[in-house]
């Protein structure tokens, strides 16, 4: 198969295989899903939908100022219990920042954990300087500026820490916020009611300790919980309006991949990828997301007043998804994420769906100067019994560039995933097209501006985009997997634009 790579899983079972089967279950139990189930037995659920606040920024000389302060919060999930978490200046999660396209922002982010941390912010096209990755690092006590102007597209984006070996641990806790970028010049009939008709979910599982706390397992290869939480409460309810309402989803999870559906199976319509509108709204029963990924759909609940249905994960549907050493009972079934109430409408409600959505100005392969290509793997370590993962054989290094790309270069990035696992490839700063998934078209709900794609087991992506407008010889932009845990362990490159 390829090279440096210690011994890939496939290769460790069968030669456990040849040792017998006693090997290859003590093996299984080493590395089967070591996810521990929450021991609290009475967590709370179907609390209200909570709507993380809104933040407009404050206008000072022609630029919007928003504050974060990462610190530490508490929260009851279990009655009587204090559950501690991070979080941007509340207790869990962190504010909506809402920004315009063309707003020069500036974003003071001030860190009170107690130990360094960054805030990245994903799929915003920025400088490299700007980018809060792991080279923008905040020490307890010190308050970064971030500045930046609003090249992106309308769509839900989102922040969240980046710290070298610590990614997976801040953003479990609770370190996580959402973006709303709008664009002044294209103002759709689309529900725009933040919190009345349109919803942000931020969704994640976790598991639950029975004096309250978080349960967090060190040295995973992908944390996956019992609990599922949207904005921070476990398996809520949610009033809706009577009429359209556009959820902006978010898989704010470490590790674990959604079939979202309705319960009652209806259609919905997805108007937004991870960057930008849709060409037009696409019609689904059935959406995967993958951690990192955003969506935003459009359910119909017109005359539905005094009904009932449930926002769930089909995810017994996910073919191929999980090997079983990392699948856990979730995986194998349906499961809820929240239950909807439809009340009446509001007033002046949206009550079409758009014929069309934005024009992509596509970028053609003829254009591409230049292929990358990308392979992840897992490797095993025989004697540590630990997993490696790497892309193109090597785990992240801080002081190695790995690419170096000209500005404004049009690229493809083939990315090929050699592994038995499914691992969501991320690319800073920009947004990318999909050009083909072993070959074929992407699905239409996938034919938008991304800057996250799932690559099956097995399975090649090829991806184009532009370098644009922000180089920087000194600092590196990352990509990796978002598998939190992945990430962590190394499954995370550097390049630069020059
Ligand atoms: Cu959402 Cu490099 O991150
Ligand atoms: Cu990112
Ligand atoms: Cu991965």
């Amino acid at each position: 198969m390829t090279k440096r790579h210690p011994v890939s899983r496939r290769e460790f079972i069968k030669l456990s295989g040849i040792a017998g089967s006693a090997l290859l279950l003590s093996r299984c139990s080493i590395l089967s899903d070591n996810n521990p189930l929450s021991t609290a037995t009475n967590v709370i659920r179907s609390q209200p939908l909570p709507i993380p606040e809104l933040l407009t920024g404050t206008e000072i000389d022609g630029k919007k100022v928003y504050d974060l302060t990462m610190r530490r919060g508490s929260m009851v999930f279990v009655p009587g219990k204090q559950t501690a978490t991070l979080a941007y200046n509340g207790n869990i999660l962190g504010p909506t920042l809402l920004m315009r396209k063309g707003d020069e922002v500036v974003i003071n982010v001030t860190n009170q954990l107690g130990e360094p941390t960054t805030t990245h912010w994903h799929g915003i096209h920025l400088p490299a300087a700007m980018d809060g990755g792991p080279h923008q690092r905040i020490e307890n006590g010190d308050t970064w500026q971030a500045r930046y102007t609003i090249m992106n597209e309308a769509a839900t984006y989102w922040y969240h820490p980046h710290l070298m070996g610590k990614t997976s641990e801040h953003v479990y806790h609770g370190l996580a916020g959402l973006f709303i970028i709008k664009d002044p010049q294209s103002e759709l009939a689309l529900p725009d009611r933040y919190g009345f008709d349109d919803i942000p979910l931020i969704i994640q599982d976790k598991i639950f300790n029975a004096d309250g706390s978080l349960n967090y397992p060190s040295g995973h290869e992908g944390i996956k919980g019992d609990h599922i939480l949207v904005n921070g409460a476990v398996t809520p309810t949610f009033n809706a309006p009577a009429q359209f309402v556009r959820f902006r989803l978010l898989n704010g999870s470490n590790a674990r991949i959604y079939n979202f559906g309705f319960s009652d199976d209806r259609e919905f319509h997805q108007i937004a990828t991870d960057g930008g509108l849709l060409e037009k709204p696409v019609a689904l029963t059935r959406l995967r997301l993958s951690t990192g990924e955003r969506a935003e759909i459009l359910v119909d609940f017109s005359g539905q007043e005094t009904s009932q249905v449930r926002l769930v994960s089909y995810s017994s549907e996910l073919d191929n998804i999980n090997p079983p050493w990392l699948s856990n009972a979730l995986d194998k079934s349906t499961f809820d994420i929240m239950t909807i109430h439809v009340n009446s409408a509001t007033a002046n409600p949206i009550t079409t769906l758009p014929g069309s959505l934005a024009s992509i100005d596509r970028l053609q392969e003829s254009q591409a100067v230049k292929t990358r290509s990308f392979e992840l793997e897992e490797g095993f370590s025989v004697g540590s019994f630990s997993a490696t993962f790497t892309i193109n054989g090597q785990t992240m290094d801080i002081n190695r560039i790995d690419e170096t790309i000209q500005l404004n270069d049009i690229e493809i990035w083939e990315v090929i995933n050699d592994a038995d696992m499914p691992h969501p490839f991320h690319i800073h700063d920009i947004q990318f097209l999909i050009l083909t998934r072993n070959g074929s078209p992407p699905p239409e709900n996938e034919s938008g501006w991304k800057d996250t794609v799932l690559v099956m087991p097995r399975e090649t992506v090829r991806v184009i985009t532009q370098f644009g407008e922000y180089a920087d010889p000194d600092k590196p932009y990352m990509f990796h997997c978002h598998i939190l845990e992945h990430e962590d362990a190394g499954m995370m490159g550097q390049f630069v634009v020059v």
